[in-house]
């Protein structure tokens, strides 16, 4: 990703912010019904959820220009998915329903050139999450 890019996302993404919530409460509604299978690993509030979501998907991009800070922040939160079940296949349906809700928040904002920004940085943080598990988050059988 270059800088532009990244400040391209940073500002769409200051338009989710305030919108933190709803947009996880569509994300999760778009998740489970892309794989259904996924909800029962879910036990929480799922509005406390949808927010934690988006909190740290929008801390990581404004971080993108930090990437040593961002990157540890990614290991991080992949090491704790392992206990949570995530498998790697999971980040495809994560990709799609994210993708999806951040359309429906944004609109227009989310141009062309702010979807190629976004898929570049989830690839980022969908790689850097399944290494962190360190093998751990092994293919589903
Ligand atoms: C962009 C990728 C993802 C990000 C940024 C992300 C972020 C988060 C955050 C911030 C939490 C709150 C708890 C914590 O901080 O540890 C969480 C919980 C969780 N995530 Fe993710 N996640 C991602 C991908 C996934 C994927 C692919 C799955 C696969 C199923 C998943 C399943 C879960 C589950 C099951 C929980 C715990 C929910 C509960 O306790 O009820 N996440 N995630």
């Amino acid at each position: 990703m270059n800088n532009q890019q990244i400040k391209l996302l940073q500002t769409a993404f200051a338009r989710v912010e305030p919108v933190a919530q709803e947009a996880g409460e569509l994300f999760y509604n778009r998740l489970f019904q892309i794989d259904p299978l996924l909800r029962p690993l879910f036990t929480g509030d799922l509005q406390v959820q949808s927010r934690m979501l988006m909190t740290a998907i929008g801390l990581v991009v404004q971080g993108l220009d930090q990437p040593e800070h961002v990157t540890k922040q990614i290991r991080v939160i992949g090491q704790r998915h392992v206990a949570y079940g995530a498998m790697p296949a999971d980040f495809e349906s994560f990709g799609a329903a994210l993708q999806w809700a951040l359309e429906q928040t944004l609109g227009d904002d989310f141009s062309p050139p702010v979807q190629e920004a976004w898929a570049e940085a989830f690839t980022f943080i969908a790689q850097g999450m399944k290494a962190a598990s360190n093998g751990h988050l092994v293919a589903k059988p």
